[in-house]
């Protein structure tokens, strides 16, 4: 069974450069195969990756219509995901990228869907970690944890804004029907250490790391961050401490 490892919170608090920082970890420490999943339609996890994006999940999903002609009649539904999901996989050799794109829109095209649940479920079951990088808010929460969850971080910046929608999200993960094992806040843009009320254990800080928007300027992936980069660092400490208390690895 997979490790899923999945990053949430509002817009802009750095859910996608901890994604990236994960598989980075992850694929360091030679825990291979890691299949990174970018769960936002506005599609930016393969930039911090260094990888392009090729098909996504819901062009797929979009393609498999009957009225599209797409899918030869000789092949069932189940081999046409099988092969485009396979196909649409952005490989970089101890880790694959998934790029799920637009989410299913109203008038669902059903039997497409569950079945390709089923494909999306099966591929998952193939890697050893799958990272999760959500799109901003609540709502999707709901329909991007399908399936269990071993680890879910909840990111805020140090705001008491930023710490209410922290503190909603972990209340409405709480209350879904979907598995989610652990949960664990992380603060990112920490300038100290700040006091908390809240019930939700938190993993720790990341500091403000100036390098991040340096390399970002000039296209280069979280892979090509010094290992000694602030950011870095700080990730480590903080899965080292999830790890003590949920054995990922
Ligand atoms: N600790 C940090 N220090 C400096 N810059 C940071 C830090 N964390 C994130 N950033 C920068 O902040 C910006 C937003 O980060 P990121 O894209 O990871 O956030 P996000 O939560 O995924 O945003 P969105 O909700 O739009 O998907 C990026 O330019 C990133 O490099
Ligand atoms: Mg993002």
């Amino acid at each position: 069974m997979a490790k899923v490892i999945a990053v949430c919170g509002k817009g802009g608090v750095g859910k996608t450069t901890i994604s990236g920082l994960i598989v980075r970890l992850l694929k360091e420490r030679g825990l291979s195969p890691i299949l990174a999943v970018d769960a936002d339609p506005s599609m930016n996890l393969n930039m911090t990756l260094g990888l392009h994006v090729g098909e996504t999940v819901g062009n797929i999903r979009e393609e498999a219509k009957p009225e599209k002609g797409k899918r030869p009649p000789s092949m069932s539904l189940t081999e046409y995901f099988e092969l485009k999901v396979n196909l649409s996989l952005q490989e970089a050799g101890s880790f694959d990228l998934l790029v799920m794109g637009r989410p299913e829109g109203k008038g669902c095209y059903c039997s497409a869907n569950s079945n390709l649940r089923e494909r999306l479920k099966k591929l998952v079951s193939t890697y050893k970690y799958v990272v999760i990088d959500n799109e901003a808010g609540l709502e999707h929460i709901s329909r991007q944890t399908d399936g269990s969850v071993d680890v879910m971080l909840i990111v805020s910046d140090p705001t008491p804004k930023g710490l209410m929608a922290a503190y909603r999200a972990d209340e409405l993960i709480e209350g879904l029907e979907n598995e989610v094992k652990k949960r664990f806040l992380v603060i990112n843009r920490a300038t100290s250490e700040i006091p908390l009320t809240m019930q939700i254990p938190l993993a720790g800080h990341l500091r403000i790391d100036p390098i991040l928007s340096e390399y970002e300027l000039v296209g280069r992936s979280i892979f090509e961050l010094p290992s000694d980069a602030i950011i870095y660092q700080d990730l480590q400490d903080i899965l080292k401490k999830i790890n003590e208390d949920c054995s990922l690895w």
